[in-house]
């Protein structure tokens, strides 16, 4: 086959895992293939990216090895139709796409076919995202650890049963629009202060993105990080009361839960 990684819809999410793979040389500009819907965007995307871009699925899954679809979840059903025939145990298909559960894909391609379920987060298109993965029932090992790699090349990357993925969609696929929404109000707490809004915005970042480190890299539970700069009647304490009085923990958990549920509904409703 002419192509080790072929992408149908190079969009948000299928462009950042193209720009991770070329980053790490895990396959080259002449090994993948892209498709798109509309003749515009394939023009724009192959003369930017140096890559072929295609609007027949059917070329690229005719000529690739490995599949990635990273369509919008409502797309899934017709694009599987149009190139069904194509697949079997020699390709291996991997969806991005939230709430398409596997059995969705595998009952609707030969049987025999390598599929995966992934859940990325958008912060694969700077390197630190968040995926989990849930292979299907013909994918082996070796197939499954080049897909970790990929995702791997794009931040981290974990395997999961597929009974978790709503909830890591609810979790971590939808977790960054949470925490700029926790990052805007710390830095609005900054201005309401004086700071200059660039400065708050900085500092409230950094914040985040210092926590979070220091909870993956010591691996310490978080309440036992809070307690360390907790002083005794000092002044985080006064902040941390505020928190739980306005509710922010049940908050953030209700958040999740809501997210996971549509994420089990988004096939029947046809979004
Ligand atoms: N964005 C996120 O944070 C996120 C996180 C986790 C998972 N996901 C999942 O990833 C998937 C993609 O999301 P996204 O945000 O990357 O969407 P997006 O930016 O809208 O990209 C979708 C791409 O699919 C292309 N497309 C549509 N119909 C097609 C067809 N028939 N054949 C080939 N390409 C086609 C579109 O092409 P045109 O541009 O030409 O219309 C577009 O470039 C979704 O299923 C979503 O659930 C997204």
């Amino acid at each position: 086959m002419a192509y080790k990684l072929g992408i149908i819809g190079a969009g948000k999410i299928g462009e950042a895992i193209v720009q991770g793979v070329l980053a790490k040389g895990l396959a080259s500009r002449k090994e993948i293939i892209l498709s798109v819907r509309s003749e515009k965007h394939r023009a724009e995307l192959e003369s930017r990216m140096g890559i072929r871009t295609v609007q027949d699925n059917r070329i690229l899954v005719a000529e690739s090895e490995n599949i990635l679809i990273a369509v919008k979840p409502k797309m899934i059903e017709g694009i599987l139709a149009e190139t069904a025939d194509l697949f079997g145990p020699g390709r291996l298909i991997v969806s991005t796409a939230a709430g398409v559960p596997l059995e969705f894909i595998e009952s609707r391609l030969p049987p025999g076919t390598p599929v995966i379920r992934s859940m990325p987060n958008m912060a694969v298109a700077i390197g630190q995202g968040m995926t989990a993965l849930s292979p299907g029932k013909a994918v082996k090992t070796q197939a499954l650890e080049w897909v970790a790699s990929i995702f791997r090349a794009c931040g981290r990357a974990i395997i999961l049963e597929e009974e978790h993925m709503d909830a890591v969609t609810g979790l971590s696929g939808s977790g960054p629009a949470y925490v700029y929404i926790i990052i805007e109000s710390l830095a609005d707490g900054g201005v309401k202060l004086g700071l200059p809004r660039d400065i708050a915005t900085e500092l409230a970042a950094q914040t985040v993105l210092g926590a979070a480190s220091n909870v993956l890299i010591t691996g310490e539970h978080p309440a036992k990080l809070k307690d360390q700069v907790t002083t005794p009647a000092g002044v985080t304490i006064d902040g941390l009361l505020e928190l739980e009085a306005g509710g922010l923990r049940v908050t953030l958990i209700k958040a999740v839960v809501k997210a996971a549920e549509r994420s089990r509904q988004l096939m029947h409703k046809g979004k």
